[in-house]
């Protein structure tokens, strides 16, 4: 057995790298998938018909459909119109694009979780509907609405690894290539779950940790 520890060990930098990847590809995906979702959520709530519509098509065909033909899409439709797309680029895209649909309903849920009384009461105190909006409902709002994302980010730590078919240097793919290298297909796999299991419960705790403070703030 200890020869068996010494081949793992020798392929450390195998693994380090792939947790780098996971680590990129989620935090990018988060960030931009926030920002895009953002916008999504407001289309939706929009009194606009057109814009409601666009977001409520894009929302549900995303969630409709598989992440993984999403990310094999995105890497094979964009990289036909736009020559040696990297697969990082190709991954990162349809893993933010993903996420975007999700981060919508999580922020729509949040804004509609807020009673109407409470704008209401503000817009007969006299507040215009943007302050209400700004001062009343968004405030109540994120303390929902960062839970959730928090639960997001988790799940993109774990979702994340289908972009290992389309060449991503992952984690999972990462394992993969221990795999080969190594003839050993059940200790890799072990080590991937194991690392993969510490990114998402000690960010678990993390959030934990702030949602408490934000709750006594
Ligand atoms: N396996 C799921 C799918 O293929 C992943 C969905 C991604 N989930 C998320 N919250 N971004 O549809």
């Amino acid at each position: 057995t200890t020869t068996k520890n010494n081949t793992m060990m020798s392929y450390w930098t195998y693994f380090a790298k792939g947790i780098e990847y996971t680590l990129i590809i989620t935090v990018t995906a988060v960030f931009f998938g926030f920002i895009l979702g953002t916008l999504l959520s407001l289309m939706r709530l929009s009194e606009n018909k057109l814009l409601h519509s666009i977001a409520v098509c894009y929302i549900e065909f995303i969630r409709g459909t598989p992440l993984m033909v999403q990310v094999m899409f995105v890497y094979f439709g964009v990289g036909a119109v736009i020559q040696s797309l990297p697969a990082l680029v190709a991954g990162i895209i349809a893993t933010a694009l993903n996420s975007a649909a999700y981060i919508a309903e999580v922020i729509r849920s949040g804004i509609e979780s807020i009673p109407a009384g409470q704008t209401e009461a503000a817009r007969s105190l006299g507040m215009t509907q943007k302050d209400t909006y700004r001062y009343v409902v968004i405030p109540q709002a994120l303390k929902n609405i960062w839970p959730a994302l928090g639960n997001e980010f988790v799940t993109l730590i774990k979702e994340s690894s289908i972009v290992s078919i389309i060449g991503v240097g992952d984690l999972m793919y990462q394992t993969q290539l221990v795999q080969s290298a190594t003839y050993k297909g059940v200790m890799p796999l072990f080590i991937a779950m194991v690392i993969y299991f510490i990114m998402t419960f000690s960010l678990s705790k993390l959030l934990n940790l702030f949602e408490r403070k934000l709750n006594h703030g």
